[in-house]
């Protein structure tokens, strides 16, 4: 997958592309990764790409001229990608949506500044605006940061297959069960004995439990959409 990323401040990318499963994915050919610096769009000689917003207000507001030029160049060397904005306004971000963008066959990730982009090239120019979570970052940088990520994980061959087994207990819907390692006994606290036990199906049913019980006390809401057995319904109503 190719995810190409407009942003003001491309620097802020070369780091944290360089690690771990990203720098992998990247190494194996399985995504690439080009950077846009949006003021390389701008047609004045001041580069200039943000103005007052019309009817008042405090801030700033992205122009829609060299967005929209830095957006039709990207389409050019990723000519099907989804066109994404990350920004505090657009709809929630989480794994279901990360699986549907992993489904794309590239995606275009804008990330907004100061009050926001002109309204024209969402309407114009952008398929999904998505936020990371409800609460402001200085700009869609991190967001942008946290899709690739997010989206990368899911492509096939991402993972080496310890980690992928991992993932798929994510996808149950929820929160996992707590994870214990070496050494047994830690400040006069006891790794569950059940773990200990070599007893897979116990084990099993442990790890269920206690993702059911860490789940209802943290993020209950995740409930309503999780798929749930009769067995799982009935721990949770003991
Ligand atoms: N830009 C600023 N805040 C954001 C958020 N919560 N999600 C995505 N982009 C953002």
């Amino acid at each position: 997958m190719r995810f190409d990323i407009l942003t003001l401040f491309p620097e802020m990318f070369r780091g944290p592309f360089e690690e771990s499963i990203i720098r992998r994915a990247q190494d194996k050919g399985l995504i690439s990764i080009g950077l846009h610096q949006i003021r390389a769009y701008a047609l004045d000689k001041h580069h200039t790409v943000d103005d007052a917003p019309y009817g008042g207000g405090a801030g700033m507001v992205m122009k829609p001229e060299p967005l929209a030029a830095c957006i039709e160049h990207a389409r050019r060397c990723n000519p099907k990608a989804l066109v994404v904005a990350a920004c505090p306004t657009g709809e929630r971000f989480s794994q279901r949506v990360a699986a549907e963008l992993s489904e794309a066959a590239g995606l275009i990730i804008l990330c907004g500044r100061y009050e926001g982009i002109d309204e024209r090239v969402r309407k114009l120019l952008v398929d999904r605006s998505i936020s990371i979570g409800d609460y402001v970052l200085s700009g869609g940088e991190l967001a942008a940061m946290v899709m690739v990520d997010a989206v990368t994980r899911l492509l096939p061959g991402a993972l080496g297959s310890e980690e992928s087994a991992r993932s798929d207990s994510f996808s149950d819907g929820l929160l996992e069960y707590p994870q214990y390692t070496r050494p047994p006994r830690f400040r006069d606290l006891a790794v569950p004995d059940v773990l200990l036990s070599g007893d897979h199906a116990r084990i099993g049913q442990w790890r269920r439990r206690e993702a059911l019980r860490r789940t209802l006390a943290i993020r209950p809401d995740l409930l309503r959409e999780a798929d749930l057995s009769a067995a799982d319904r009935h721990m949770l109503a003991e």
